[in-house]
């Protein structure tokens, strides 16, 4: 079983990089394999859920050549993609998503449409995640996705039928389920329509731009028209913004920490995290390197100084935004002064693990003062952190975010089970050794 064991820094300076974004690496993949060209895709993820993505794709027929030049020391990160126009061959048995509920949930979207059955597995975690959310608008749509369970679980058998188009109302504020419908809209004949309750990350949109499918946006719904092609294209894939988290806050929480993280995503569906940090009293300086337009997605480097924080509210319609930032966000708020209250997140419940129950429990054995709600919990922050042994509950971002709360408390904390966290930041030990190694330790 892999263990962190940290202790306390003090200052986190100078720069750090960190790798692809996953869920821009997940489309990448996806969209560059169904397309009608070759394509490369660089700055990919290599990490145990995009590469389920990746495996997926072969799987189905699409021939992908990794360029060995490309590999950082913790794995390939530039693909020559061979796209198969649209056209997928049936895999020889089942398609093994890992972890990863964006490759069971896009890969379902794609696979309802396709001339044959296919089966999608998970690990552990993903078996026990809600997959109604998609089932029941692809049964609208005319296709036929079974559970294994009445609560709606994987494994997902899936028997490929021609698609009918739909006007879909998303009951939650989910990326994966609009993605979903409107992948499956790309292989039904006429205008699929998805209306999101509040805007979430528009990865698939923008991409599907770039590769020249045209898309309708007028407020929070977005149209497609099925049957269009996708165009080849090289892609590069932008430094994953809800990795850069973890070292934000970090900085965030120690007054005259200054910090800079090269090369981060910046689109708007995902910059929460800044706000929020900048509302707690972070000062955040943005270059953005490449422009907002439809031909991709932002990028540029971000450069923060820390002065200590305040508490803050998180709520409303935020929440999807800094979904995936939350388990850190809480871990701040115990780092802050005040109370900071995280509410209208439930669907926290159904990420990995449950992570309101999660991060709760190790605050607490951190010696937090922190209260569980039924959509969040309330955090008087400001109690000092004390060294304990926690668990990951098998969950990346719950391994990371009290890795960083590590180097805010006294003593040795051990966090057991971190394996989990190649699923999303292969590097990331790289990183916490050095934050540790190079931290100013307090005299
Ligand atoms: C993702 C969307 C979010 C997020 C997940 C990745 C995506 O999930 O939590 O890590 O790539 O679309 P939901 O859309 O289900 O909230």
């Amino acid at each position: 079983m892999t263990t962190y064991k940290v202790r306390r820094g003090r200052l986190i300076t100078g720069e750090i990089t960190v790798p692809g974004d996953k869920s821009i690496s997940h489309r990448a993949m996806m969209f560059a394999g169904l397309s009608d060209g070759d394509s490369s895709v660089s700055g990919f993820l290599p990490s145990e859920d995009c590469l389920a993505t990746l495996n997926a794709m072969r799987s189905l027929g699409v021939r992908i050549e990794p360029d060995a030049e490309s590999d950082t020391g913790f794995g390939v990160t530039r693909y020559r993609i061979h796209g198969c126009h649209r056209t997928l061959k049936a895999p020889d048995g089942p398609i093994d998503c890992g972890n990863s509920g964006t490759t069971m949930r896009l890969m379902s979207g794609i696979l309802a449409s396709q001339a044959f059955e296919s089966e999608l597995q998970g690990d552990p975690s993903l078996s026990k995640r809600p997959m109604n959310r998609i089932v029941t608008p692809l049964a609208k749509m005319g296709g036929h996705v079974e559970t294994s369970t009445e609560g709606g679980c994987p494994p997902l058998r899936i028997h490929g039928k021609p698609l009918s188009p739909i006007t879909y109302e998303l009951p939650v504020a989910s990326a994966q389920v609009k993605s979903a419908v409107l992948l499956a809209g790309l292989f039904a004949e006429g205008r699929t329509t998805v209306i999101q309750p509040v805007v979430t990350r528009d990865h698939t949109e923008r991409m599907l731009r770039y590769f020249k499918v045209h898309l309708v946006t007028e407020g929070t719904s977005i149209s497609i028209d099925g049957g269009q092609r996708i165009e080849a294209r090289d892609f590069q894939v932008p430094g994953d913004i809800s990795s850069a988290a973890f070292w934000l806050v970090a900085a965030a929480a120690q007054n005259g920490s200054h910090l800079q993280i090269p090369g981060v995503g910046l689109n708007p569906s995902r910059t929460g995290i800044l706000a929020v940090l900048t509302r707690m009293g972070a000062t955040i300086g943005v270059s953005q390197i490449a422009a907002e337009d439809d031909e991709g997605e932002p990028i540029g480097d971000l450069e923060i100084k820390g002065h200590g924080l305040q508490g803050t509210e998180i709520g409303g319609d935020e929440i999807p935004n800094i979904i995936d930032e939350l388990p850190i966000l809480a871990v701040a708020g115990a780092l802050a002064e005040g109370t900071t209250v995280i509410r209208d997140a439930e669907e926290l419940k159904v990420k990995e693990t449950d992570r309101i129950h999660a991060v709760v429990t190790n605050l607490q054995a951190m010696g937090a003062e922190v209260e569980e709600t039924a959509d969040g919990m309330i955090i008087e922050g400001g109690k000092p952190l004390r060294g304990a042994t926690v668990t990951s509950f098998g969950d990346h971002r719950i391994a990371m975010a009290f890795a960083i709360a590590g180097l805010f408390a006294d003593g040795e904390t051990i966090i057991e089970n971190a394996a989990c966290v190649n699923t999303s930041y292969p590097g990331f030990e790289s990183s916490l050794n050095h934050a540790m190694n190079t931290a100013d330790q307090p005299s």
